[in-house]
């Protein structure tokens, strides 16, 4: 198992390996792993000769400094549970000095409007922060294929335009969901909520699952006028917002027209614990 916490060395060894001709996986992460990035991993050890696992919690992503400072930091136990994948994983953990040196600033970014939508509007700057981080990291690690979850599918979206506008040499893979056995996406904030709390915020995808139900017969304002009813009679879940967008654009579903391609998205709080999700409509 190969750890490094410096770029200079992490590009040696990228070096050898493409020398050897070896394909390069990769899967950005933030750390406090769960089996939803695990999924990630096992799907890149699936299809590359060597992956690669970053994990950082970068700063310019988020917008609200207690959320980056409540944010879990657990290397040890994530290598260990790399480990258990395979010991050929290579672990890239830098400080952010490596990252920023000592200017801790986001580049700024267009992708095309899919940056205004949803998150854009209630995270501000939070995608020219994740462009930012992802941007360095592609440069570092120059992988052949790139893994990222369809639980931040705003972030997918945004990957994929970043790769297209800055011609970057990087296939984007999109991985399904990965629940909690109640239906809860996995995701690491999960781990600072009460058990009660986790069992509460199964909510979110209940209604999602109803929604996608509802979707072949009902108006999207009906569907919105319920959930926003639902969410109402569910004290314990605070609503940021709920979303039926296109799920290429992410431009909100204005009119019935149900040969594009629709998810529903949902940001809620269970106190100050912001929580998303989403599924594919049709
Ligand atoms: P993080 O939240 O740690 O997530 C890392 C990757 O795991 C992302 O691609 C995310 O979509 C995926 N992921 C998280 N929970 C998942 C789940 N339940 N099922 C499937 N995939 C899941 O996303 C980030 O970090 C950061 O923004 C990052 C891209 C690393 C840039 O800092």
């Amino acid at each position: 198992m190969q750890i490094f916490k410096e770029k200079e060395a992490l590009k040696k060894q990228i070096k050898a390996l493409k020398n050897d001709k070896k394909t390069i996986g990769f899967v950005p992460t933030m750390g406090a792993l769960h089996e939803g990035h695990l999924s990630l991993v096992e799907q890149a050890l699936k299809t590359c000769d060597k992956v690669v696992v970053s994990i950082f919690v970068n700063p310019t992503q988020f917008d609200n400094p207690e959320d980056l400072q409540k944010y879990p930091r657990t290397l040890e136990k994530d290598v260990e549970q790399i480990k258990e994948l395979s010991e050929e994983v290579i672990i890239f953990s830098p400080p952010a000095s490596e990252m920023y040196g000592d200017s801790v600033t986001s580049e700024e970014f267009s992708f095309d409007g899919l940056e205004h939508q949803m998150e854009g509007k209630f995270r501000k700057g939070h995608f020219n922060g994740v462009g930012t981080i992802v941007k360095k990291l592609f440069e570092m690690v120059e992988p052949d294929k790139a893994f990222f979850g369809e639980k931040d599918y705003q972030q997918l979206q945004i990957i994929k335009k970043l790769v297209e506008k800055q011609n970057l040499n990087v296939e984007v893979i999109g991985c399904p969901i990965h629940r909690e056995a109640n239906g809860l996406a996995r995701s690491s904030r999960n781990e600072r909520l009460s058990p009660l709390e986790r069992q509460t915020a199964a909510f979110i995808y209940q209604i999602l699952k109803q929604v996608k139900e509802d979707f072949g017969t009902k108006s999207a304002k009906e569907i919105n006028d319920w959930v926003l009813a639902q969410f109402e009679s569910q004290p314990a879940l605070n609503l940021e917002y709920f979303e039926i967008a296109n799920a290429d654009s992410l431009v909100s579903i204005e009119e019935e027209d149900r040969i594009q391609k629709y998810r529903a998205f949902i940001a809620a709080y269970s106190g100050d614990i912001r929580l998303i999700d989403n599924i594919a409509l049709n």
